[in-house]
This record gives C-alpha cells, sequence and structure tokens, in this order.
C-alpha cells in the first residue's frame, strides 16, 4: 500500500483539465453491451472503477482494447454469458447496470447482490420495482438477482426516488424490444443524459433525458457508433472547491459549465470569485470563505459526491455551516478523520455541523472511500504541516492522475511506495 504525504498551505495556482466522466463512461460501457460491433469511446478516464467495469464485461464475452490512452474499443458481439461473477460485482455496485442491457439482449441474467460499501446500505429494489412494472420477472435468491423477460409490453414506471442507477438500468433495458416504457420521477443527471445520447446516436428512439419523464420507445436493433464522453463534473467541482478552501487561483478546463452551477453558486455564497468561460471556469479566493448552508440532493442539487469536499473547506470558514445529506445514509465517514486534523463538526443524523478554526494541522488520516479520500487530500492541502493519507489509492477509484494534476497547480503531493 502506498503512503501519500501533502504539504499543507502551499496556495495552489495554475491549471488543470478535467478528464472525462467516469459515471459517465461506466454506464457507457454497459451500454454497449447492446448493440453487436465496435463501439469507440474517446474521453474515456483511466480509473479503477471503469477498469473493473471493463472487468465484469470481459467476463461474460466482450472484447476491448485501448486504442489511446483514453480511446477505448469495446465489441460485446460475442457474448457467452448472462450471469455474472460473484468476485467482480462486489467490486463495484455499478455492477448492477449490467442487468437491464443483459436482460435487453438476451431475456435473462442471474448477478450477485451487490453488498454494503463504505457508503453504507445501498439497496436496489427501484431496479427491481422497475423491471416488475415492466412485465419482467425479478427475484432474489440465494444472494443473486435473477431477472428474465422481455421488454414487449408498453409501461409506465414511477420511481419514488430519483435512482441515478435505477434510471440508467431502466432506460438500458427498455431500448431494444417492442414497448413504450415511460419512467416518471426519473434521475435527470447529466451522465444520464450522456448515456441516453450515446445510445440514440446508435438508434434508440429515448426522449426527455435529463428531464423527470423520460420515454423509450423500443427499436429492432442498434448500430455500434463513436462517441466521447462527456466531462467529470465531480472531479471538476473537486479541484473548483480545493481552489477556494486555498485562497488559490486555479483555472479548470474542459468543463461543462452548466453542470458546476450548484458549485459555482455554492462557491461564489463562500466569498469565492468563480469566473466561467465557456469550457473553462477559474476560481480565485483571497479570503478566509464564509460558511454555508449546504444540502445534497438530487441534480440539479448540490451534488452527494462533492459533499465530503466542501465539507473539508469548511473547516476553516468563518462561522458555523450546516451540511445537510439527502441522498446517502452513510456519508460522514470522512468526518471523524477531519477532527483527526482538528475540525470542529458535530454530526447529528444526516446534518453535519462544521464550526470554522482557524487552521487545520497536518496529521495522519485514513480514507475510507473515493469522495472521502478527496476531502482528505483537500483537507491535507489546507493544513499546517505534513498530513499522511492512509489508503490514499481510493483516489484511482474516481480521479485520473490524481498526483500529477495536484502537483501541477502547486499542490505538495508525495508518495512513498
Ligand atoms: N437507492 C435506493 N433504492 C434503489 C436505488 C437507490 O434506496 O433501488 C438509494 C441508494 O441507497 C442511495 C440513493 O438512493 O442512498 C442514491 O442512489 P442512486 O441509485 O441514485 O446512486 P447510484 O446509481 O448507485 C450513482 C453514482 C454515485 C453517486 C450516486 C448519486 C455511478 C456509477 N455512481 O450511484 O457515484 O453518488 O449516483 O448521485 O454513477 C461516486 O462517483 O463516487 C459515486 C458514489
Amino acid at each position: 500500500m502506498k503512503r501519500v504525504y501533502v504539504n499543507g498551505e502551499q496556495i495552489l495556482k495554475g491549471s488543470v483539465k478535467v478528464s472525462g466522466s467516469k459515471n459517465a463512461s461506466i454506464a457507457i460501457i454497459a451500454a454497449s453491451l447492446l448493440v453487436k460491433g465496435e463501439v469507440v469511446l474517446d474521453n474515456v478516464p483511466r480509473v479503477n472503477d471503469v477498469q473493473e467495469m471493463l472487468e465484469l464485461v470481459r467476463s461474460i464475452g466482450a472484447k476491448y482494447d485501448w486504442i489511446d490512452i483514453n480511446q477505448l474499443a469495446i465489441d460485446c458481439s460475442e457474448l457467452n454469458s448472462t450471469t455474472i461473477d460473484y468476485k467482480l460485482t462486489q467490486r463495484l455496485h455499478a455492477s448492477i447496470l449490467l442487468l437491464g442491457p443483459l436482460v435487453g439482449r438476451f431475456g435473462e441474467c442471474a448477478i450477485s447482490l451487490p453488498g454494503n460499501d463504505n457508503l453504507g446500505p445501498r439497496p436496489i429494489d427501484l431496479h427491481l420495482k422497475g423491471f416488475k412494472l415492466k412485465g419482467i420477472h425479478a427475484d432474489i435468491s440465494n444472494g443473486q438477482i435473477i431477472v428474465n423477460g422481455r421488454t414487449n409490453q408498453d409501461s409506465a414506471i414511477y420511481l419514488d426516488f430519483p435512482s441515478v442507477g435505477a434510471t440508467e438500468n431502466l432506460i438500458l433495458n427498455s431500448v431494444l424490444g417492442n414497448g413504450v416504457t415511460v419512467i416518471q420521477g426519473a434521475a435527470k443527471d447529466p451522465e444520464i443524459v450522456n448515456m441516453a445520447s450515446f445510445l440514440t446516436s446508435m438508434g434508440a428512439k429515448i426522449s426527455g433525458a435529463g428531464t423527470d419523464t423520460i420515454k423509450i420507445k423500443g427499436v429492432p436493433q442498434l448500430k455500434p457508433v463513436r462517441y466521447s464522453i462527456m466531462p467529470d463534473r465531480m472531479e471538476a467541482g473537486t479541484f473548483m472547491i480545493m481552489a477556494a478552501a486555498n485562497r488559490g487561483d486555479v483555472i479548470i478546463s474542459g468543463v461543462v459549465n452548466k453542470h458546476l452551477k450548484p458549485v459555482t453558486a455554492k462557491l461564489r455564497e463562500a466569498g469565492a470569485e468563480v469566473d466561467e468561460v465557456d469550457g473553462a471556469v477559474q476560481v480565485k479566493s483571497t479570503q478566509r470563505l464564509q460558511s454555508l448552508i449546504v444540502k445534497a440532493t438530487p441534480y440539479p442539487g448540490f451534488p452527494t459526491d462533492l459533499q465530503p469536499i466542501i465539507s473539508a473547506a469548511l473547516t476553516t470558514a468563518a462561522n458555523t455551516s450546516i451540511i445537510s445529506e439527502k441522498v446517502y445514509k452513510n456519508r460522514f465517514q470522512y468526518i471523524g478523520e477531519l477532527r483527526r486534523l482538528g475540525a470542529k463538526i458535530k454530526v447529528e443524523g444526516n446534518t453535519a455541523v462544521i464550526t470554522g478554526v482557524d487552521r487545520l494541522l497536518g496529521s495522519t488520516v485514513t480514507a475510507n472511500d473515493t469522495r472521502g479520500a478527496a476531502a482528505l487530500l483537500a483537507a491535507g492541502l489546507m493544513a499546517f504541516g505534513k498530513t499522511e493519507i492512509i489508503n490514499a489509492e481510493l483516489l484511482d477509484n474516481g480521479y485520473e492522475n490524481w498526483v500529477e494534476k495536484v502537483s501541477s497547480i502547486n499542490g505538495s503531493v508525495n508518495i512513498v511506495n
């Protein structure tokens, strides 16, 4: 395991280009299972979660090849199984996204139930409810999810929480076949829009992606295309928040400005200067941030994946900030570690109350999940002295070349193997 040391209180300056979206890539790799022939994807980040998704599709016969550093070819012409190995599914919660396309293409799939992960319980009841409403048999038996049936009837599905994964799975399941599927209460995240537009470019008939009502009309088959993955808004937001927290001046390029609105608004409210130009954002901060009230809610709300990082930034803000987490039941695990750096945070249920301190002091901390690790990195960059982050390799799951990128904006990160 690598030991990562961060030397804090270096002002972040310079520019950084964001990579392609990890979560859009994962959904689009799942979508590639629906087509025979070679799909070419550009702007795919080389992060561990994407690699895990590729191993999952390879385990059932897909072929993939990195043509260039971020260019990937996937060929799912000859799949040989609809049963997914337990060991692979346990490594990536998003393995559940194989259900929709495999059932859509072959009428069946058996996959191990994803276990709890470091974000706590992550039920999949909405996915199963959606399949059942489409007249597809979906059951859990001996730790396996077993789904059988075809999309041949018209159906209307109402999701009572806008789950990203359930929305993606139900779209993926409805693309091939005869019926019309309407999903109401759908998640509106840009990654869903990106996946839908990939599918549409291959001949799928999908309307309403990005709104809460999505309509999919089944088609007999898709044709392979070349497609470019959208920029990673979580990586962009992470660098924006780090720059604001650090009295920095950083240009973050390769972004879609409208995806970053909730972050831009909150950083401005906290007193940072955020200048948007098409495809880039410059974040400058010359003084201590002001406290904020942040609610992590489904898109277009403030993203839960950035909740740990903005919390880290607010540990040294003037006055008291209140953070509420409305998406996950257990996303405050990193807070105990921030306290080790001197942060004053009280947690009650899904709310954290952060009393700003003058400065954080470097210490040893342990990361539990990718975004928690990013919060500890942000805090380490703010803290006086040296911070050792144990399990910092969790950042490799979601942040491409993070050591190089942080170093390129004057952050001092050293890895000792
Ligand atoms: N939920 C249910 N029942 C379901 C599905 C979800 O109760 O059937 C609950 C979950 O337990 C969770 C909440 O709804 O509390 C949100 O789950 P959702 O299905 O929306 O999330 P996901 O599809 O599992 C994706 C991202 C996550 C991101 C969430 C929320 C991917 C591969 N993952 O997960 O990203 O946090 O949406 O925006 O797209 C990350 O990138 O670090 C990450 C965890």
